[in-house]
């Protein structure tokens, strides 16, 4: 690297990232000091004249953080798959190229999708809430208590069918499952990928969904895997909730606002739903300790932990870190956005 390059890193890293960072020579760092998330004055005020941006997906590169880094910057390496938070149009109208890190994470959350779709089917978080609270002594055993649908013989509707549902597909394979369906963002449109070969088995009938309805009425799992953009933001409403089986669950590992919150309320309110696993809301992480939401013992609502996963979190703090440098010097990124 000829000049010397200034770069914000708007999170500590895992030491073999750090390490990776710090071995660059000629590279002035700067660094949010703590675990939390970085103070959007902080990122504006030493973005200014930063050639390279590392940014998690909770901080949002936009106009004017593109803008204030002026022209020296090259390149946005973002700790995430999901891009929702960097405005495309604004970097690709300068030239600045986007580094993203979308093959690492997938089996830690098509772990995850598994494990919110037993939760919801099995009402996991409502029977640990009641052993907690020490209701157990007063519901023994008894044939019906607590139960809830299974997985073998089930529909499994995917609302996108990238890497991570594919991935999601494989688990649910020895389950039993019976049928899939699925769509890409644009309900009706064919996959762009088959990532695993899946598509080509055809162990089980896999089709695409004539539209959101099809999906919606047919399946007993619904799956939300689908980018967030304008035509996905609440895709699933009250609508789609009321075309859903009573017996059916949603399970959302993608983007909060894809599921409609308050249409979702209303749906386990009236029994529209059997249950919901969702790893991603609304507003997150900012709910309001009374929302309707954490009342309802058949959602099972984790914060956001998809890719919460030690080794996962490793590669992605890596890959990071090599996409920011390869952004620098004008060299192959582990994997770009091409925007
Ligand atoms: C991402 O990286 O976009 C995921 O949401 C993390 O779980």
């Amino acid at each position: 690297m000829a000049q010397k390059h200034k770069v914000v890193v708007t999170r500590q890293l895992i030491s073999e990232a750090q390490t990776l960072l710090e071995a660059v020579p000629d590279l002035d760092i700067v660094q949010w000091p703590s675990e939390g998330p970085a103070e959007r004055s902080w990122l504006l005020e030493h973005a200014k004249g930063a050639s390279g941006i590392l940014l998690m997906l909770s901080d949002k590169c936009d106009e004017e953080l593109v803008q204030t880094a002026g022209e020296s910057l090259k390149v946005i390496a973002s700790f995430s798959v999901g891009t929702d938070h960097v405005d495309r149009e604004a970097l690709k109208t300068r030239g600045i190229r986007l580094g993203y890190t979308p093959t690492c994470l997938t089996d830690a959350v098509a772990d995850l999708s598994v494990m919110l779709i037993l939760m919801a089917q099995r009402r996991g978080g409502e029977a640990i809430a009641k052993v907690v609270k020490g209701e157990w002594p007063k519901m023994p055993w008894s044939p019906l208590l607590m139960t809830g649908p299974q997985i073998r013989g089930s529909t499994v509707g995917f609302l996108g069918f990238g890497r991570i549902g594919q991935a999601t597909l494989k688990r649910l394979l020895p389950f039993g499952i019976d049928r899939v369906l699925y769509s890409t963002s644009k309900p009706g449109k064919p996959v762009n990928e088959d990532h695993f070969g899946l598509l080509k088995e055809g162990t089980i009938p896999i089709e695409v969904a004539k539209d959101w309805r099809h999906l919606a009425k047919e399946s007993d799992i619904v799956i939300v895997g689908c980018a967030l953009s304008p035509s996905t933001k609440h895709l699933v409403n009250a609508e789609f909730f009321s075309e859903m089986k009573k017996l059916a669950v949603l399970v959302n590992i993608a983007r909060g606002p894809v599921v409609d919150t308050d249409a979702l309320v209303a749906a386990l309110d009236k029994g529209e739903i059997f249950g919901a696993g969702l790893d991603v809301i609304e507003n997150e992480p900012n709910i309001a300790a009374d929302h309707p939401i954490l009342n309802q013992p058949r959602c099972v609502l984790v914060p956001h932990i998809g890719s919460a996963t030690i080794e996962t979190r490793e590669q992605m703090a890596t890959e990071s870190v090599k996409n920011l440098l390869a952004g620098l010097n004008g060299e192959a990124m582990v994997n770009e956005v091409r925007l």
